[in-house]
């Protein structure tokens, strides 16, 4: 387990770089657009999540694990929704950060690999979302800490599944491919990053 005791070594290993300090100070000194972030991409987890139930109609597995998976990223969106209301945090229109594109940027065009490629930054993102709750909760207040401590399991859980997935597409080993996500990965959140987001690079 990390230095926290919240995450698993595999889940550190997993991801190519820790969060940078100075990302965890942008975020404590932001909170209210942390907050409002976190809740877009609760939706926007759900919203992959139902693509995938729309597109791959034949994989059994697939379907019951995105189906739990996005009535859990909506009721983290709730839950979220619920907190900001609580503490007088306006939900306002935020542009998206530059991460998911940039990793959506590399997905091979064509199925089965392009599904592969999917599932491997589903379970990147939801490492990453897992990782960086687990970094903040210290710094954080207890009801927000407390909250943090329930998505840390549940994304880390989802990271299993998307991972659980992306092997059960192919018998070739996917750790080449995984070991090209992860570095591009690590760039986006290694690299100057205009924009503070939740999934946001180091604040330039
Ligand atoms: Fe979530
Ligand atoms: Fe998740």
């Amino acid at each position: 387990m990390s230095a926290e005791g919240l995450l698993p070594d595999s889940l550190l290993a997993f991801l190519g770089c820790p969060t940078p300090e100075a990302w965890l100070a942008e975020a404590l000194a932001n909170p209210e657009t942390l907050l409002i972030d976190h809740a877009q991409c609760e939706k926007k987890a759900a919203s992959t999540a139902m693509n995938l139930l729309y597109r791959y109609v034949d994989q059994p597995l697939l379907l019951s694990k995105m189906s739990q998976l996005a009535r859990e990223e909506l009721l983290h969106f709730e839950q979220v929704v619920k907190l900001m209301e609580k503490r007088g945090v306006a939900y306002r229109h935020l542009s998206a950060s530059r991460y998911a594109e940039g990793l959506r940027r590399h997905l091979r065009a064509n199925d089965p690999e392009r599904l592969v490629d999917i599932l491997i930054v589903g379970a990147l993102i939801e490492a990453r979302s897992c990782e960086r709750f687990a970094r903040l909760i210290p710094y954080l207040d207890s009801e927000l800490a407390q909250f943090y401590r329930t998505l840390v399991k549940a994304e880390g859980r989802h990271y299993e599944d998307y991972l659980l997935l992306a092997r059960q597409q192919t018998d070739a080993p996917l750790d080449e491919r995984i070991a090209f996500f992860t570095a591009r990965e690590a760039e986006l959140i290694r690299s100057p990053d205009p924009d503070f987001r939740f999934h946001s690079g180091v604040p330039a």
